[in-house]
């Protein structure tokens, strides 16, 4: 059996991606800056792309761009609003848990002078909105915060923060990082005071190397990739066009069945959790099953275990899981999240991330949960 519970890693294409990504390379082949109907055609198709994605979000279609996935997005948003607002002031803010490609982003532009205050992290994994409004100055031009932490699951309360922000210092500029939490939490930009947002396409089941980037009407961002024109001049390049069309057909899949995916994943995430902590015993659970978590994140430690070697031994039975987050596992030392959240090195040492997805079933759960107790009885055995 084979049971795929790394979703927060990556996803699955849906079968109707995989469709509309072939034609769109057998049929759809043209170049979209091409004047003749081959070129024409296409750039009506990502025309209708760019309107579906944007009415998910709740933004107007000039306000989303296409970019080459989550990292990039991060990218052009944070350096982009950095460099065009510099003269307004230095200082940006972010948390100390965002994925690495903010938080290398926020380390490079320190590098270049800007000045940059990292949010302290609670136990459960939340920033403190006090002390989110006391780092905001005069000079603050841009905060950064992730909605859904990818290791844990947290959600950050991006409404009351667009608020917040805004109140303290009308021109600092909001960015979220809703790679983890686009499909998995429902929100309407347009209610949200938010400035850019960043959106991947193979957390959704769409294609890998797709994503977006919510940029409100009139804000002043610098392309970091200069060309062609592309992308009403914010991303030059000629466009991923299988990937857009994969991306629209796993978009649209989430505008239909978005309510039932949701519930799925909520049933499997508390099912597992019961389960787990019912079978084993020893289980640190660090993702909550309250709203304030997504509902495809479950990361816990295994007492008297190594993340990695029980990571191994699943796959050995079928089952993928992570051991923190899979973009930075594979480097050597401790999940920054899990160490800013101050939980203790050996539950660290031990923890290991779950995420579900709405394809998940309930077998698959039976399955992995007896899966998971016999090879921590095991390793703890030798361990011992
Ligand atoms: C929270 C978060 N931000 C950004 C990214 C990067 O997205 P991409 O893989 O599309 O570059 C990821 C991917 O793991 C993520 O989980």
């Amino acid at each position: 059996m084979e049971v795929y519970l790394d979703n927060a890693a990556t996803t699955k294409p849906k079968k109707t991606v995989i469709e509309a990504v072939v034609k769109a390379m057998e049929e759809n082949y043209g170049n979209p800056s091409s004047l003749h109907r081959k070129g024409v055609e296409v750039e009506k198709s990502i025309k209708n792309a760019r309107k579906l994605i944007a009415k998910t979000l709740g933004c107007k279609d000039q306000e989303f761009y296409f970019t080459s996935g989550g990292t990039e997005s991060n990218n052009i948003a944070i350096r982009g609003i950095a460099e065009a607002n510099h003269r307004a002031g230095k200082h940006i803010v972010t948390t100390k848990i965002e994925h690495p490609s903010v938080l290398n982003t926020f380390k490079d532009l320190e590098g270049r002078g800007y000045e940059v205050t990292y949010l302290d992290i609670d136990s459960g994994g939340f920033i403190s909105l006090e002390k989110l409004e006391a780092s905001i100055r005069e000079d603050t031009i841009l905060v950064s915060i992730m909605h859904v932490n990818n290791e844990v699951g947290s959600i950050q309360p991006i409404q009351e923060i667009g608020r917040l922000i805004k109140g303290k210092n009308s021109k600092t500029l909001f960015h979220v990082d809703a790679i983890q939490s686009f499909g998995k939490i429902k929100f309407i930009l347009s209610n949200l005071e938010v400035d850019t947002m960043a959106i991947s396409g193979h957390k959704v089941h769409g294609p890998k190397g797709i994503g977006g980037l919510y940029v409100k009407k009139g804000i002043k961002i610098k392309p970091i990739v200069t060309g062609g024109g592309h992308e009403m001049g914010l991303r030059a390049g000629t466009e991923n066009v299988p990937g857009i069309l994969g991306f629209a057909e796993a978009v649209r899949i989430i505008m239909e069945e978005q309510d039932q995916q949701i519930k799925q994943m909520k049933f499997l995430k508390s099912y597992f959790i019961e389960k787990i902590q019912g079978e084993i015993k020893d289980v640190v659970i660090h993702s909550g099953t309250e709203e304030s978590f997504a509902p495809h994140i479950i990361n816990m430690s295994f007492m008297g275990t190594k993340s990695e070697v029980l990571l191994h031994s699943l796959e050995g039975d079928g089952i993928y899981v992570s051991s923190g987050s899979a973009c930075s596992s594979k480097k050597k030392g401790y999940s920054h999240v899990l160490s800013a959240m101050k939980i203790k090195e050996a539950l660290i040492d031990s923890s290991l991330r779950i995420s579900v997805s709405d394809t998940n079933t309930k077998d698959e759960i039976d399955y992995a949960v007896t899966q998971i107790k016999k090879q921590v009885e095991l390793l703890r055995k030798i361990m011992r």
